[in-house]
C-alpha cells in the first residue's frame, strides 16, 4: 500500500476541472484579484476528460478510493456527466462533487444518471445582503436553494452544505442556517475561516471557531458527537439529540487534521498537490502527454507521495502564513 513519510494513504483526489467561478466569494477569490486582467487557465492547458479519467484509474491502483470534483465553480466545465460517465467506470471509486450550487437546477438530474454519488452545496448564509457580499455574485440565495432541492428532487438521498463562517460578517446567521436544514436530511457543516491562497486578506481575528460555533448551536439544541463515516473525514459530526438529523464542524484551524489527511488535488491543468497550502505541484500533466505509460506514471506519482510530509495547518504560524502558495480556486478546495 502506497504511504508518505507520516504512513498516510492516498485514499482521497479532489480534481479541479476548472479554475473558472460564477461567484467572486471574497474569502477565495475576491474580485479586485480576480477581475478582467486575471489570466484563466488556456483551455489547451486543462486536462481532457480522459487524461482525468485515466489518473482516476491509475490511483485506484495505489489505493484512491473517493475523488470529489471541485473548481472554481466545477458546473462551468461543460458536459461535466460525460467525466463522471468515465470515471463512474473505475472500479470501487466513490464519486462526489462540490459546487456553489446555481448551476445544479439543469444539471443535477443528468449528474445522477451519470452515477455522481454525493453532491455538497456551499451556502454561507441565508440572509440576502450577506450572501450578497460574501459571494460579490449576482445570484440569489434562491438560486442556491433551488439548486440543493433540484439535487434532492434527482435522486441524491442528502446534500451537504457547507457554509464558510467569518466572524463579524455572516457568524449571525449560523443558527438561522442550522434551523433551516434541521429536520431535511441535509446536513450543515461549518467551516472555520482559512488561510488559503494569499489574496483573501485572512486574519486569524475572523475566525470563528468549532469550539464557539457548538457553543451557538448548543444555545439552541442538545447535540450529541457522532463517529466519523470514513476515515480521514475533515468534519466533526454531531446528531440533533432528537433525531432530526446532523450537522458538522471542520476545524481546519483550531483542530487541524493534518494527521490523517489522505487526499491530494489535481488542479485543471494536471499538475497534483499533497496539500491545500502548498505552492506547486507535480506536473502530471507534462508526464501524461510526454506519452508516459502506466507504469511510468504509477511510479512518479507513487515515488512523489512516498515523500510527503505536508502537515501545514499544524505548522502554521506567522512564518508559514507569508510562504507563496497556490490559490484555492486553482487547486482545488
Ligand atoms: P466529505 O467529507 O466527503 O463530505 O467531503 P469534504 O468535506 O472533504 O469536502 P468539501 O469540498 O465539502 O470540503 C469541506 C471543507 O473542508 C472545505 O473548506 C475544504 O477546503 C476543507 N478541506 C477539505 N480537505 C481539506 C484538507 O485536506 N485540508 C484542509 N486544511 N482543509 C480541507
Ligand atoms: N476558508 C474555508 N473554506 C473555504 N472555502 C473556500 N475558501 C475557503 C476559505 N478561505 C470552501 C468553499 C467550499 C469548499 C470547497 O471550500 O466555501 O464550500
Ligand atoms: Fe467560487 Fe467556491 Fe471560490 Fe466561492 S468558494 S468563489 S463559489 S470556487
Ligand atoms: Fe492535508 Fe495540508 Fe490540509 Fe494538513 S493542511 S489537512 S496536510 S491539505
Amino acid at each position: 500500500m502506497l504511504l508518505d513519510r507520516l504512513a498516510r494513504p492516498l485514499s482521497d483526489l479532489r480534481i479541479s476541472v476548472t479554475d473558472r467561478c460564477n461567484f467572486r466569494c471574497r474569502y477565495c477569490m475576491p474580485r479586485e484579484h480576480f477581475g478582467k486582467s486575471h489570466a484563466f487557465l488556456p483551455r489547451a492547458e486543462i486536462l481532457s476528460f480522459e487524461e482525468i479519467a485515466r489518473v482516476a484509474r491509475l490511483l485506484a491502483g495505489l489505493g484512491l478510493r473517493k475523488v470529489r470534483l471541485t473548481g472554481g465553480e466545477p458546473l462551468l466545465r461543460a458536459d461535466l456527466p460525460e467525466l463522471v460517465r468515465q470515471l463512474a467506470r473505475v472500479p470501487g471509486l466513490e464519486i462526489a462533487l462540490t459546487s456553489n450550487g446555481v448551476l445544479l437546477h439543469s444539471q443535477a438530474k443528468a449528474l445522477r444518471d451519470a452515477g455522481l454519488q454525493r453532491v455538497t452545496v456551499s451556502l454561507d448564509s441565508l440572509d440576502p445582503v450577506v450572501f450578497g457580499a460574501m459571494t460579490d455574485s449576482a445570484f440569489e440565495v434562491s438560486d442556491v436553494l433551488g439548486g440543493i432541492a433540484a439535487a434532492r428532487a434527482a435522486g441524491f438521498p442528502f446534500v451537504k452544505i457547507n457554509c464558510v463562517v467569518r466572524r463579524g460578517v455572516n457568524d449571525l446567521g449560523v443558527v438561522p442556517l442550522a434551523q433551516h436544514f434541521k429536520g431535511s436530511g441535509n446536513i450543515v457543516r461549518f467551516i472555520e475561516y482559512m488561510d488559503v491562497g494569499s489574496t483573501n486578506g485572512w486574519q486569524r481575528e475572523q475566525v470563528l471557531s468549532a469550539q464557539e460555533i457548538l457553543a451557538r448551536l448548543r444555545e439552541h439544541w442538545q447535540l450529541v458527537p457522532l463517529e466519523p463515516s470514513a476515515p480521514g473525514e475533515v468534519a466533526q459530526r454531531y446528531g440533533f439529540a432528537d433525531g432530526s438529523g446532523e450537522v458538522g464542524v471542520i476545524a481546519s484551524v483550531t483542530q487541524p487534521f493534518c494527521g490523517s489527511c489522505n487526499r491530494a488535488r489535481l488542479s485543471a491543468d494536471g499538475q497534483l498537490f499533497t496539500c491545500l497550502f502548498a505552492r506547486v505541484g507535480f506536473d502530471l500533466r507534462g508526464l501524461l502527454r510526454s506519452g508516459a505509460d502506466d507504469e511510468a506514471l504509477g511510479n512518479a506519482v507513487g515515488a512523489f507521495w512516498r515523500a510527503r510530509t505536508d502537515r501545514y495547518s499544524e505548522l502554521r504560524s506567522e512564518q508559514t502564513r507569508l510562504l507563496p502558495r497556490a490559490e484555492m480556486s486553482y487547486l482545488g478546495g
